[in-house]
């Protein structure tokens, strides 16, 4: 089964490819995501995710509010709607 990963502002949906985050796998298709440490420890990447299930790579030292995940420590478990 392919999933997609939709980057709802930019208006497009990717079939998902294994790379180390959502958010290595956003800067691959041209989608600016914010970030700054890329380890689950500043929440610069938190972003609502608006549809689906993300499986986070490594246990984050910062616990994001419930429906928005860090971009940087995470791969979609579903297919995923991201509000970027
Ligand atoms: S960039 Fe710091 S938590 Fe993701």
């Amino acid at each position: 089964m392919t999933l997609t990963v939709a980057f709802r502002k930019s208006g497009r949906t990717v079939a998902w490819a294994a790379t180390d985050s959502l958010l290595t796998f956003a800067e691959e298709n041209g989608v600016e995501a914010p970030s700054s440490c890329g380890a689950g420890v500043c929440g610069t990447c938190a972003t609502a995710l608006l549809a689906g299930e993300v499986s986070y790579v490594e246990d984050p030292l910062y616990m994001p509010d419930p429906g928005v995940v860090l971009l940087c420590c995470t791969t979609p478990k579903t297919s995923v709607i991201l509000d970027l």
